[in-house]
């Protein structure tokens, strides 16, 4: 085990009915101007709106919507929402949807509050923001587990970059499983898969060596699985959706992290093919980590051999640790074709000409827990996933 130190900060109100449980003691706390950030539209559609801002009156709240927050949020919409927090002087931010929305309040909270450009901040003078406008999340859509940490994921569409930015950890997290039922199917499965991702990148980190953080993460991983195939038996299954919705936060609450360092190229290589695509993030790392993970051999045969056998419950009889991280390959592709998810560039609509080794000379290296990656090897990769 790394040597750590484990504190949480996010509050975390679970279940149906969470919402009107919580909100009323949260917002009695924070002062009356709330921004109210959303997407495009899908909780008018489904009557959470309606839901939150009747809470947010009750509470004698002034409510300034922050509205159109995009998939991969962008820089600039970063900088509408602080432009708009700083006008209306905003006291409290309340996001309410998936990671897109989660994140990019994170950043907008930063903002707000930086007299300097927070991109230059972070990335030139490698400086983290410290003051925040505090925050609350509403999960809408589960998966990426975001509103769990302080990491967003921004576009900067000038300078074709995905990437990660230092934000504000949310002072709580409402998570009722109810409010995501209404998800389209597709996008369900993608943040599923996105789950499974951060399992499985969490679990090839460094120390290589087995700890209680890795046997938790193979419980989690055999979870999201399962749930996968009853959520595609039973789309509105709340069981199951309780039980992903949950997965997600925790594989992202830090507690599969303790005394690990994660692996997160896969990650790196996805967010930059977002920056050039836009791709969907679950269905790009669905098409990525086959792919990539052969060329995690022979060096990850360890980890995959035990993937095989105590997630995938691939039988050891008989075989060696190289043929049982063959089957683990080979089932997580089957897995990723049964769930419907894209398996290659053509199916996940990128197009022919899109420039690859632009993506592969921008992703961010990680440093390679199972392997360092050459910016040539990222490139061959890519040429493999067409
Ligand atoms: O915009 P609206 O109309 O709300 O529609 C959204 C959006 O189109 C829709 N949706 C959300 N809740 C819904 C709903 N539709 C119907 N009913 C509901 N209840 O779902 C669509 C996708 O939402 P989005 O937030 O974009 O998806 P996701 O949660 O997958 O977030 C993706 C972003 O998170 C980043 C990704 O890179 C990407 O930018 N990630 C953030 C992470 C983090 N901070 O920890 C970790 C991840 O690895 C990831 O990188
Ligand atoms: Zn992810």
């Amino acid at each position: 085990m790394n040597p750590f130190t484990y504190a949480y900060p996010v509050k975390t109100y679970f279940g149906k009915g969470a919402a009107a449980q919580s909100l009323p003691g949260e917002l009695a706390k924070v002062g009356p101007n709330v921004l109210l950030a959303y997407g495009g539209g899908s909780i008018k559609r489904n009557g959470v709106y309606t839901q939150l801002t009747q809470l947010l009156e009750a509470a004698g709240k002034t409510i300034v919507d922050f509205s159109g927050i995009m998939s991969n949020p962008t820089y600039e919409k970063v900088q509408e929402g602080a432009r708009l927090a700083r006008e209306k002087k905003i006291d409290f931010i309340l996001a309410v949807g998936g990671g897109s929305v989660i994140d990019c309040c994170k950043i907008v909270s930063a903002q707000a509050l930086l007299d300097e450009d927070i991109w230059d901040y972070e990335y030139s003078k490698k400086q983290v923001p410290s003051q925040f406008i505090p925050m609350g999340a509403v999960v809408t859509a589960f998966g990426t587990g975001a509103e769990m940490n302080n990491g967003a994921v921004i576009t900067h569409e000038a300078k074709k970059s995905k990437s990660p930015l230092t934000g504000s950890y949310y002072r709580f997290a409402i998570l009722d499983p109810a409010y995501t039922l209404t998800m389209p199917l597709e996008q369900v499965i993608s943040g599923a898969f996105d789950s499974l991702s951060h399992c499985m990148e969490t679990y090839l980190g460094n120390p290589r060596t087995v700890n209680l953080s890795d046997e938790i993460n193979e419980a989690c991983q055999r979870n999201i699985i399962r749930n996968i195939r009853q959520t595609l038996k039973d789309p509105q299954d709340i069981e199951a959706r309780s039980e992903l919705v949950w997965a997600a936060a925790m594989a992202e609450n830090g507690i599969l992290k303790i005394g690990k360092q994660g692996d997160f190229q896969c990650h790196m290589l996805e967010h930059q093919l977002g920056a050039y695509t836009n791709c969907n993030h679950g269905r790009g790392l669905a098409v990525l980590h086959p792919v990539l993970y052969r060329h995690y051999l022979p060096s990850a045969a360890a980890q995959f051999a035990r993937l095989a056998t105590n997630v995938w419950q691939i039988p050891a009889e008989g075989k060696n640790q190289e043929a049982l991280a063959e089957a683990f390959l080979e089932k997580l592709a089957a897995f990723i074709k049964e769930i419907g998810l894209p398996t290659n560039f053509r199916e996940l609509g990128i197009p022919a000409n899109t420039d690859l080794k632009a993506v592969a000379d921008t992703t961010i290296l990680t440093g390679g827990c199972c392997k360092a990656f050459s910016r040539e090897e990222l490139l061959q990769v890519l040429e493999e996933c067409k």
